[in-house]
This record gives C-alpha cells, sequence and structure tokens, in this order.
C-alpha cells in the first residue's frame, strides 16, 4: 500500500478527500493546524473508516515538525490542501495569505524534497484564470488571477511548473478546483465555514435552517438568462475521486508527457444563482427568501469547466446531479446545525 501525507486533511475537501484515499487502499498520515478547521474531523474519519488515522497537529510552515513527520514514514507522495481560501480576507490581509500558502508550498517542497519524496497533487483553483476570454475554461486559458488569493494559487503553480522544469524527478499535478458542493452520504462530515459564510451555497443553507434571515443575491443583470452568476458546482466526492485519479496516475500509471499538468475539477454544467436556489427549495421543501442587492466585487458572469483534460488524463469524470449536491449539503446542515461542535 502506498503511503500519502495530506496537509490541510482536516478541512472541507482534504476530508473527504481523506475517506476516498482509503477506500482505494491509500495509507493517509494527515498534517493539518486546525486554523480553518476542527480536531473533531479527525475522529470522524476514523469512525467513518474504521481505521486509526495518524495525525499531527502541524503548521506546513514549520520545517522542524515536518521533518519529524517525513522521518517517521516511509511517504510515496503528497497532497496539499492546507491554505487560506477567502477572496475579501487575503484582499485585507495580504501577506498573511501569501505567508501561509506560498511560503507553506515552498517549505513542504524542500522537506519533499530532502525526503525524496516527489510527486504532489496541489490543491488550485478556477479562480488562476482571472476574467477569460473564452468559456468554457481550457487548461491552455491564460492565468489572469484578481485577488492576492488566486495570485498564491498562480504563484504556486509557477512555482511548480519551474520545479518539474529542473528536474524529471517531480511529478506534480495541480488540480483546479471549480465550486465545490455537497457533502459526504453518511451526513457526518461537510463544509463547516467560520462565522457568516462567504459562498451561496453554506449562506442559502443557513438561511433554511433559521440561523440567518435571508439570502442577498448580488446582481441580478449579468449577461446569463436569468441575469444571475453562472457556476459550475462539482460535488465533493467527485473532486475527491479526482485526487485518487491523480495520485493513481503519479503512482501506478504514469501516462502524462509533462513532470507538470493543471486539470480542471468541475462538473461541466453551470447553474445560476436563481437555479440553486430553486434546488435548494426543492430538497428542503421550503421557499428560500431572498433579496437582489448589487453585484459583488470580483464575480464573473459566467465559470464554466471544460473538463476533458481530466477524462483523458486522468479517467476521472464527474458523476453526481445538483440535486444530489443540494440534498447532500442539507443533510450535513440538519444532522450538524451548528457544524462541528
Ligand atoms: P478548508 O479551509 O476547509 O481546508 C484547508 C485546511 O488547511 C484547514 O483544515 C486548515 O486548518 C488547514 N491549513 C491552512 N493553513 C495551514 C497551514 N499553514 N498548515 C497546516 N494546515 C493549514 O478549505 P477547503 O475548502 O477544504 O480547501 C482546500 C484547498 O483547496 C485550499 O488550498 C483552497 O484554497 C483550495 N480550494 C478550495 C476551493 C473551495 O471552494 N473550497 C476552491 C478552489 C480551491
Ligand atoms: C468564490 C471565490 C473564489 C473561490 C470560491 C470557492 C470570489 C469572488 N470568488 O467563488 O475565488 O475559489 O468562492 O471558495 O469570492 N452569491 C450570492 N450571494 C451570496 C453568496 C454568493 O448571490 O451570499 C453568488 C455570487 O455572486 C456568485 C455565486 O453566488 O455568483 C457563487 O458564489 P460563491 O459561492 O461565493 O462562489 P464564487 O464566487 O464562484
Amino acid at each position: 500500500m502506498k503511503n500519502i501525507l495530506v496537509t490541510g486533511g482536516a478541512g472541507y475537501i482534504g476530508s473527504h478527500a481523506i475517506l476516498d484515499l482509503i477506500a482505494n487502499n491509500y495509507n493517509v498520515v494527515i498534517a493539518d493546524n486546525f486554523s480553518n478547521s476542527s480536531p473533531l474531523v479527525i475522529k470522524k474519519l476514523e469512525e467513518l473508516s474504521g481505521k486509526t488515522l495518524p495525525f499531527f497537529d502541524v503548521d506546513i510552515r514549520d520545517k522542524n515538525k515536518l521533518t519529524n513527520i517525513f522521518s517517521t514514514f516511509n511517504f510515496d507522495g503528497v497532497i496539499n490542501f492546507a491554505g487560506l481560501k477567502a477572496v475579501g480576507e487575503s484582499v485585507e490581509e495580504p501577506l498573511s495569505y501569501y505567508n501561509n500558502n506560498v511560503c507553506g508550498m515552498i517549505n513542504l517542497l524542500e522537506v519533499m524534497a530532502e525526503y525524496k519524496v516527489f510527486n504532489l497533487v496541489f490543491s488550485s483553483s478556477a479562480t488562476v484564470y482571472g476574467i477569460p476570454d473564452t468559456m468554457p475554461l481550457l487548461e491552455t486559458n491564460s492565468m489572469g488571477a484578481i485577488n492576492p488569493y488566486a495570485r498564491t494559487k498562480k504563484i504556486i503553480e509557477e512555482i511548480l511548473r519551474d520545479l518539474a522544469q529542473s528536474s524529471d524527478e517531480w511529478k506534480i499535478i495541480a488540480l483546479r478546483y471549480f465550486n465545490p458542493l455537497g457533502a459526504h452520504k453518511s451526513g457526518e462530515i461537510g463544509e463547516n465555514p467560520n462565522g457568516i459564510p462567504n459562498n451561496l451555497a453554506p449562506y442559502i443553507t443557513q438561511v433554511a435552517a433559521g440561523k440567518l434571515d435571508k439570502l442577498y443575491v448580488f446582481g441580478n443583470d449579468y449577461d446569463t438568462p436569468d441575469g444571475t452568476c453562472i457556476r459550475d458546482y462539482v460535488h465533493i466526492n467527485d473532486l475527491a475521486s479526482g485526487h485518487t485519479a491523480a495520485l493513481n496516475t503519479l503512482l501506478k500509471n504514469y501516462n502524462l508527457k509533462n513532470n507538470f499538468e493543471a486539470i480542471n475539477l468541475g462538473s461541466g454544467k453551470g447553474y445560476s444563482v436563481f437555479e440553486i436556489i430553486k434546488n435548494f427549495e426543492a430538497v428542503i421543501g421550503r421557499t428560500i427568501p431572498y433579496e437582489i442587492i448589487s453585484r459583488r466585487a470580483g464575480d464573473l458572469d459566467v465559470s464554466l469547466a471544460d473538463v476533458s483534460k481530466a477524462k483523458r488524463l486522468l479517467g476521472w469524470e464527474p458523476t453526481y446531479s445538483i440535486k444530489e449536491m443540494c440534498a447532500d449539503v442539507w443533510r450535513w446542515q440538519e444532522k450538524n446545525p451548528n457544524g462541528y461542535v
């Protein structure tokens, strides 16, 4: 069995990916500093997987602690989910974003190189595309990140590309996620935002649960059929299996032409804000009150993935419908009204 270090593994995407990795016979070691997650996630993962999971409370910027982990385990690869991800916060505190995301990644890469662990899957984002010229988005579209968070992802991708060119030993896949949605079928793990959510789905479920009064729809004057923004929502379990597929490609059946590949993970289907509201209303059986307000700075009218590269290189395809995404989020919200408490 292959040993994988999962940094940021207690977070929303990492926790779901870990269950998929275990189901596919990978041994997982988790490192997280809980800056945006709870230790309870580890307990839940152990219950759901039936395994004891080696876990380390570590900041990826702490080289000594990382070195201790690498000297204890013989890793075949690393998945790095550890990162700060709130766009608005990154505008207010750019240095903490560059420090956490970029310095953290460099630190991790240096320790990987020291221990000759050269296989990496990195959490990138559709946000690296900036304001695109064509839609759906292909990986060949130019990058044009428009805020500090997005630039941390772009800079890291550039570092990873340089590294892969510097030596044939490195094998790196950057997965560019579109909009993750959904939760594990058990309803035991899911997205657990701090405070008032920034993103659409957790905001809607908190309105439905009576924790917030109404949803504010950011603009209905976009160049889309109903005037609200269209996004490519992808089920969290599909995203999770995308990581297993990426690791399988790196470790088992390497067939990539390049040592670095950036690959979109989305559903390839777009839904407007109004369509998402309607899907949640159908699942929940209640109307979601909303008010239309002005546009949010930085929002694109449409963001949609071309996922043919993921199919071609990783053999991965999204499988879940938007209805399942909404139903699974709602199950998680109902079972855990206060998140991981
Ligand atoms: P999350 O905040 O739920 O998970 C990130 C985890 O990393 C958290 O558990 C946090 O405590 C940990 N972490 C942060 N900085 C760390 C550090 N320096 N050392 C150790 N642990 C650290 O976020 P998520 O939604 O699971 O996202 C995972 C990754 O995917 C992030 O890098 C994010 O930027 C990227 N991403 C997320 C989305 C999304 O919509 N959720 C979209 C595109 C890309
Ligand atoms: C946002 C981030 C993106 C990040 C992604 C996942 C911005 C500009 N982009 O993407 O970098 O990778 O989250 O974390 O912040 N909406 C409302 N009301 C709300 C919330 C959202 O109308 O209360 C609308 C938005 O205008 C958007 C859509 O819903 O059109 C989806 O928004 P959101 O869930 O925040 O995702 P993105 O903006 O696509």
